[in-house]
């Protein structure tokens, strides 16, 4: 939550300025407060209007305006802010933040102010890659100004690579981090969750029946508390917590590679419901069936266990990583060998017997076991049990 935070937005002049309005959106959703300030560029991709109606406040342009000087200074409205992010941020207002140039309201409140300042860039491209831009990119970094994105992907010009605005629920993300009040401010944990989908052929596929919730539920706890989370989620029914670094995946292989990609985090929570094993090779095109013909064999192989792999890394290892066990039969002792095995600190786990209705139900019932014993925790919602392992996991990163 941003209860009585308060963000200056600037809003630059590109393409995804439109972004800029979700983010508003976001912000005041969790409680948050926004100013936006449009640059005399931003004002071709959105309207003054917009933004004041998304953000129920005052907007600034370029103009300075002398009955917004004698309301408040351009030098108050640069301080007043917790956090200054600048969304998007184009190559141009980064240049003149990296030279000191103040020729129009944004870029003297990026100048006057004393607040933290978070940038989106985004860009082409090439003029991502140009070094006039990196050595801009360099030099805000060295001043201690903060950067989220830019992402790689298609871009509105055509062209692919390094250069699209940080999707608004990531910038949201990095906002709450950088003013996170709470035991695990400044931490960065990745879980990950739901089922995976392992393709057989074009339209068909493995899974299994996790509805994703637990994991969410565990997402959201530790943004309350403050963390910056990165949510890896295969396709699962429950939609992704708000405030948190989404990356969707399919494949156990994707989620494996969106894991390591993270890192460095200070704890990682496996919940996702991987499958063990997918196609030795899927199909190119959908398997046809002929008539009086046997059905298809289908030849499996075991998947990455990603778990297993993340606690026994030997270098960048999370401080701790917590692992899920389904079970369906002797809980604990399955459990207790399972946590030996993958290497993992803690092991939550629980029985997924259809009888108790755990799996793709709203409420769980889990023991907690570390290299000290196993604690049985009473049924009670996901989301309590969420909260409650969130807040084990504040306590152990200390
Ligand atoms: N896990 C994982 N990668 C896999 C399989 C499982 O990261 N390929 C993780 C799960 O997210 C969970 C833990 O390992 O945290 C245990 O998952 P579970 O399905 O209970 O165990 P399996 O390894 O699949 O063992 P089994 O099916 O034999 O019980």
């Amino acid at each position: 939550m941003l209860q009585g935070k308060r963000i200056l937005l600037i809003i630059g002049g590109g393409i995804a300025a439109y972004k800029a309005l979700e983010l508003i959106r976001q912000i005041k959703r969790e409680g948050g407060e926004v100013t936006p300030v449009l640059t005399r560029a931003a004002e071709q991709f959105v309207t003054p209007l917009s933004a004041s109606a998304l953000a129920g406040a005052k907007v600034y342009t370029h103009l300075f305006d002398l009955t917004d000087e004698a309301e408040m200074g351009h030098i108050e409205l640069s301080r007043s802010a917790d956090l200054v992010v600048v969304a998007p941020a184009t190559a141009d207002l980064m240049a003149k933040m990296a030279t000191g140039q103040a020729d129009d309201l944004a870029s003297t409140l990026l100048l006057a102010t004393d607040t933290p300042v978070l940038v989106a860039p985004a860009m082409n491209v090439r003029m991502w890659l140009h070094p006039s831009n990196q050595r801009n990119i360099a030099t805000l970094q060295a001043d201690g100004i903060h950067r989220v994105g830019p992402n790689e992907g298609d871009m509105a010009c055509g062209e692919f690579g390094p250069g699209r605005m940080a999707e608004p629920s990531e910038i949201y993300s990095e906002i709450k981090a950088l003013l996170a009040d709470g035991p695990l401010a400044g931490r960065h944990v990745i879980v990950t969750s739901g089922p995976t989908h392992e393709p057989i052929d074009p339209v068909r596929y493995l899974a299994n029946r996790s509805s994703g919730q637990q994991g969410s539920a565990i997402a959201t706890a530790l943004a309350g508390l403050g963390a910056q989370v990165t949510f890896v989620t295969g396709p699962a029914s429950a939609p992704p917590p708000l405030g948190v670094t989404v990356v969707k995946v399919e494949t156990a292989r994707d989620m494996l590679d969106a894991v390591t990609s993270a890192l460095p985090a200070d704890a990682a929570v496996f919940a996702a419901a991987v499958a063990d094993w997918r196609m030795s090779e899927a199909a190119a095109e959908k398997i046809k069936k002929a008539k009086g013909e046997a059905p298809p064999a289908l030849s499996l192989i075991e998947n990455p266990d990603i778990l297993a792999t993340i606690s026994q890394m030997k270098d960048g290892r999370p401080a701790l990583v917590v692992g899920f066990a389904a079970e369906t039969e002797n809980v604990v002792e399955n459990a207790t060998k399972k946590r030996v095995r993958k290497s993992c600190d803690w092991i939550v786990a629980n029985d997924v017997s259809p009888e108790t209705g755990i799996m793709g139900g709203s409420e769980n019932a889990v023991t907690l076991i570390n290299k000290e014993g196993a604690e049985s925790w009473p049924r009670s919602s996901k989301d309590d049990v969420a909260r409650q392992l969130a807040h084990r996991i504040a306590e152990a990163l200390g």
